[in-house]
C-alpha cells in the first residue's frame, strides 16, 4: 500500500483510530482510578480485550500502540499487531519519548525522541507497524505558548514525519493544544492557528508528502475552567473554519484527540463537524479516553468479564463510527442505555 492508501484506510468513512498508546505512567493513572494494579499482565488483558472486540472490524481503521504492547503476544497465540491486522485494522506505534521541559521556556515542553529514531522505526516496521504517532503539547496561558515552544515543537514534528515517511510509514502529526485553563473558545482558535501554521511551515521545509500524513489536532473548544460554554454547533463551525484556513488541502486525514472531553461530548462534537464538512479531508476520531472510559470502568468492576468490557467498547466505537459520517444522534445513545 502507498502511504496515501494507508492514511485513507486509517481514516475511512465510518472508521477511526483507537489510541491505546498510553505510556506505562499514563495507564498507571487510568488503572488507579479503577483500583486495578498496573502490571504488564493487566495492561495486556485490558488491551487484548479491546483488540478482540467485534467493533474492531467495523469501526476501527488503526490502533496506536505503546512500545511494550507492540512486542507482546496475546493469550490466543498471535502477536498484538497480528491480532489487530486480523481484525482488518492497521497497527501503529507511538514513537516520541514524551514532552520534556524546554530549556529557556519556563513551564513549557518540547517533545523528545529523535535520537536513534531511524533505527527504532525499522524495528517497529518489522513488528508490523505501518503508521506512527508523535505528540507535541502546548499550554494556553498569558505568556504561553511562546515562539520558542511553537518553533521547537514544529521542528521536531517535521523531522519525525520525514524520518517516518523514509521508513515507509504514515506519520500522525499531533500538535495538541491542551484544554486546561480558563481561556475562551476564540483564544483556543487563535493559539491553534499559530500552532498549525508553524507545523505546516516546517513540514514543507522538510519536504514531507502531506498526502501520506494524518493530522491529529484538538478541537476548537473553550478551556476546561472557562465560564463561557460553547454549543457543539459553535465548536464544529470554529473547528472546521480553523482547519480549512490552516491545514493544506493535500492532507488526507484529520483524526481528533478527545483531550478530556466526555465520551458523549467527543462523539457529539465530531458528529457536528462531519455534518458541515465540505472539505476533502477525511475527518474522524483518534480517541484514547473518548473510546475507552466506559470499557475501563467495566474492567475495574470485573477484569474477567470480557463480555461487559467489549459491550462498552463496541458501543463507543459504533457511536464514533457514526459521528465520522455525521450520522450520530443522542437517541442512539439513549436506546443503547435502555
Ligand atoms: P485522548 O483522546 O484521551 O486525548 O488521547 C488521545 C491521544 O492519543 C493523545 O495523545
Amino acid at each position: 500500500m502507498t502511504l496515501e492508501e494507508i492514511a485513507k484506510k486509517m481514516c475511512a468513512k465510518g472508521k477511526g483510530i483507537l489510541a491505546a498508546d498510553e505510556s506505562t505512567g499514563t495507564i498507571a493513572k487510568r488503572f488507579k482510578s479503577i483500583n486495578v494494579e498496573n502490571t504488564e499482565k493487566n495492561r495486556l488483558t485490558f488491551r487484548q480485550t479491546l483488540f478482540s472486540s467485534k467493533a474492531m472490524k467495523n469501526y476501527i481503521g488503526g490502533v496506536i500502540l505503546y512500545d511494550e504492547t507492540i512486542k507482546q503476544k496475546s493469550t490466543i497465540g498471535l502477536s498484538v499487531p497480528e491480532l489487530i491486522s486480523k481484525n482488518d485494522a492497521i497497527p501503529g506505534i507511538k514513537v516520541d519519548k514524551g514532552a520534556k521541559s524546554l530549556a529557556g521556556a519556563v513551564g513549557e515542553t518540547v517533545t523528545e525522541g529523535l535520537d536513534g529514531l531511524r533505527e527504532r522505526l525499522q524495528e517497529y516496521y518489522k513488528l508490523g507497524a505501518r503508521f506512527t504517532k508523535w505528540r507535541a503539547v502546548y499550554k494556553i496561558g498569558n505568556t504561553y505558548p511562546s515562539k520558542q515552544s511553537l518553533k521547537s515543537n514544529a521542528h521536531a514534528l517535521a523531522r519525525y514525519a520525514c524520518l517516518v515517511q523514509e521508513a515507509k510509514m504514515v506519520p500522525i502529526v499531533e500538535p495538541e493544544v491542551l484544554m486546561e485553563g480558563d481561556h475562551d473558545i476564540d483564544k483556543c482558535y487563535e493559539v491553534t492557528t499559530n500552532v498549525l501554521n508553524e507545523c505546516y511551515n516546517e513540514l514543507e521545509i522538510h519536504k514531507v508528502d502531506l498526502k501520506g500524513t494524518v493530522l491529529k489536532p484538538n478541537m476548537i473548544i473553550p478551556g476546561s475552567d472557562s465560564s463561557k460554554k460553547s454549543s457543539s454547533v459553535e465548536i464544529a463551525k470554529k473547528t472546521l473554519e480553523c482547519l480549512k484556513k490552516n491545514v493544506p488541502s493535500a492532507v488526507t486525514g484529520i483524526a481528533f484527540l478527545s483531550g478530556g472531553q466526555s465520551e458523549i461530548e467527543a462523539s457529539k462534537n465530531l458528529n457536528e463537524i462531519n455534518k458541515i464538512n465540505d472539505t476533502n479531508f477525511l475527518i474522524t476520531f483518534s480517541y484514547g479516553r473518548g473510546l475507552q472510559a466506559s470499557a475501563l470502568k467495566e474492567f475495574g468492576k470485573d477484569q474477567n468479564n470480557e463480555n461487559n468490557i467489549q459491550k462498552a467498547f463496541d458501543h463507543r466505537a459504533k457511536m464514533n463510527g457514526l459521528s465520522s459520517k455525521g450520522e450520530w444522534s443522542e437517541n442512539l445513545e439513549k436506546e443503547a442505555a435502555a
